[in-house]
């Protein structure tokens, strides 16, 4: 008889091979990598441990009795990436076709239960068919156990979701509610019914990469955070996230070591355009202002009118949200709204300062926009500024205008400093258009009405179209050369490192959803 060591060890290793090499070799032949490849990509070498390496499922119906691998498709465990703890779960589609039994979701909930006491991120590796179509119910209320983990998690420890496989039905809320998603392009999908349902009830033919890949979501709905070319660079592209955030809400972001030098940067004095309706890309000046190579874009192909993302200044990390000139020039609008304050409310929840540049002429006027709802959700990124808490520093580069200057973290909605640039305005219209309201019947009556509203315009864009009178009132702490701006910015976020801000006692605010 075989010691008892000796039989864990070849169930484990029979384990590790999944649903078999035929199905390791499908897998491998739609170019997707094994759930145990992924997790070894992922974790530093030599670092990761399973657990529930042994558990099966339960299921007796359907001739499943005679059915059954170890570790019953996912693999869970911890490790570190980077050195830093984590906690992952890895859904193995050659078994079952990675579908969720409840003993599937009682291992993710485990590890998500272990990540939350530890305090330590965790990561979910998606391939999955969905529920368990032979477990029926037990199946479904396996999901609710890890949908009720991910909201209670949620702000606690950051939550990532690589989808790398299917992602369908009810599947598709836990991803929705984690804080980063990001999709492997033509191998993964994520949609609530899939093309056969669209067209049964829509009649509408469409294909499920069309419908739900990488592409769709990163460009149409907004749903993944981010896109990978494969597998490899999906898993490259979570553990560079990670390099930007706090291991849990308690704790602050490791600092780069960084020695200071030299900060100013020239290159900033000629980004902004003479001519206020010349586009510029917003790029430029966040690479002016962080660290070299250290801007992470996040939701690059979503409303693309603001830009933001991680990066890095004198080696701390920060997040920016900022307005975009050369998409639709800036304007605020519903998409960019929300985009811009899910992404605020990560950094808040994390510890991660806050850094807005703002060249915005206002909200998108229109039916489109007002029907549907530019004010309940232009009031979500008004909302998520308004309630962070971190260190929150504004560089207003060029336009500030309207309803738009109070939303983008101004000195009223409690950001710490406050910088402009000499080519800043900031006012409640632009030149032209005040004019033209205000000096109305002037205009009208002038013997060249053409002239006079150059002249009137010239006139309010000296009183007005500039930081000045705003630095008057301390709405603006500094004007500042362009090229000084990362000093200044260093010098803030240095200044704002221990900053406390109280709210008041609640239970949970109510941001208009
Ligand atoms: C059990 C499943 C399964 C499932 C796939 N398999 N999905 N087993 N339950 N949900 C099995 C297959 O029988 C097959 O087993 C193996 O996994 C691989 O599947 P294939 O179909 O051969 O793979 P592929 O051609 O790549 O197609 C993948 C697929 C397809 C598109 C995901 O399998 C599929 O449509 N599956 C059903 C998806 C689905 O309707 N799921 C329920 C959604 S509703 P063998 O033994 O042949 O290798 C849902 C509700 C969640 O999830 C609600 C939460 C609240």
């Amino acid at each position: 008889m075989k010691p008892k060591m000796e039989i864990l060890r070849e169930k484990i290793e029979e384990g590790k091979l999944g649903g078999g090499l035929k199905r390791i070799e499908t897998q491998h032949k739609k170019g997707k990598l094994t759930a145990r490849e992924r997790v070894e990509l992922l974790m530093d070498p030599g670092s990761f441990e399973e657990i529930g390496a042994l558990v099966m499922h339960r299921t007796r119906e359907f001739g499943m009795e005679d059915q059954k691998f170890y570790g019953d498709g996912v693999i869970t465990g911890y490790g570190t990436v980077n050195g830093r703890l984590v906690y992952v779960f890895a859904q193995d589609f050659t078994v079952f076709g990675g579908s969720l039994s409840e003993t599937h979701a009682e291992k993710i909930c485990r590890i998500m239960d272990m990540a939350m006491k530890a305090g330590a991120p965790m990561i979910g590796l998606n391939d999955s068919g969905g529920a368990r179509i032979q477990e029926g119910v037990r199946s479904l209320g396996g999901y609710a156990d890890i949908f009720y983990r991910n909201v209670q998690t949620s702000g606690v420890i950051p939550q990532i979701s690589a989808i790398m496989g299917p992602c369908a039905g009810g599947a598709v809320y836990s991803p929705a509610m984690t804080d980063f998603t990001i999709m492997v392009e033509n191998t993964s999908y994520m949609f609530v019914t899939g093309p056969n349902v669209v067209k049964t009830v829509t009649n509408e033919e469409v294909s499920s990469e069309e419908l739900g890949g990488a592409s769709t979501h990163s460009t149409k709905s907004g749903v993944t955070h981010l896109t990978a070319l494969n597998d490899m660079d999906c898993i490259n592209q979570v553990k560079k996230l990670l390099s930007y955030m706090p291991q849990n809400c308690e704790d602050v972001v490791v600092k780069h070591p960084y020695t200071l030098g030299d900060e100013i940067r020239e290159v900033l004095e000629t980004i902004v355009p003479l001519s206020a309706n010349q586009p510029y890309d917003i790029r430029s000046v966040i690479e002016g202002i962080c660290d070299i190579d250290s801007f992470f874009e996040i939701h690059k192909y979503y409303a693309d009118n603001i830009v933001v993302g991680f990066a890095r200044i004198a080696g701390r990390s920060i997040g920016i949200v900022a307005n975009q000139p050369m998409s639709l020039a800036g304007v605020l609008d519903i998409e960019s709204s929300k985009k811009g304050a899910r992404f605020t409310r990560f950094c808040d929840c994390f510890n991660i300062p806050l850094l807005v540049l703002v060249d915005v002429p206002g909200f998108l006027p229109g039916t489109d926009q007002e029907w549907n709802g530019i004010i309940t959700n232009g009031a979500k990124l008004l909302y998520a500024l308004s309630e962070a808490t971190v260190p929150r520093c504004t560089v207003i580069t060029r336009k500030a205008y309207g309803g738009a200057y109070d939303v983008m973290n101004s000195k009223h909605i409690g950001a710490d400093m406050n910088y402009a640039w000499p080519t800043a305005e900031i006012a409640v219209m632009g030149a032209r258009g005040a004019s033209e309201i205000i000096f109305k019947n002037e205009i009208a009556a002038a013997e060249d009405p053409a002239k006079k509203l150059l002249e009137k315009e010239a006139e309010f864009a000296e009183l007005f179209a500039n930081p000045y009178t705003a630095a008057e009132r301390g709405f603006i702490d500094e004007v500042i050369e362009p090229k000084e701006t990362r000093k200044k910015l260093i010098k803030a976020f240095a200044m704002l490192e221990n900053k406390v801000a109280k709210r008041p006692r609640k239970k949970h605010g109510n941001i208009p959803l």
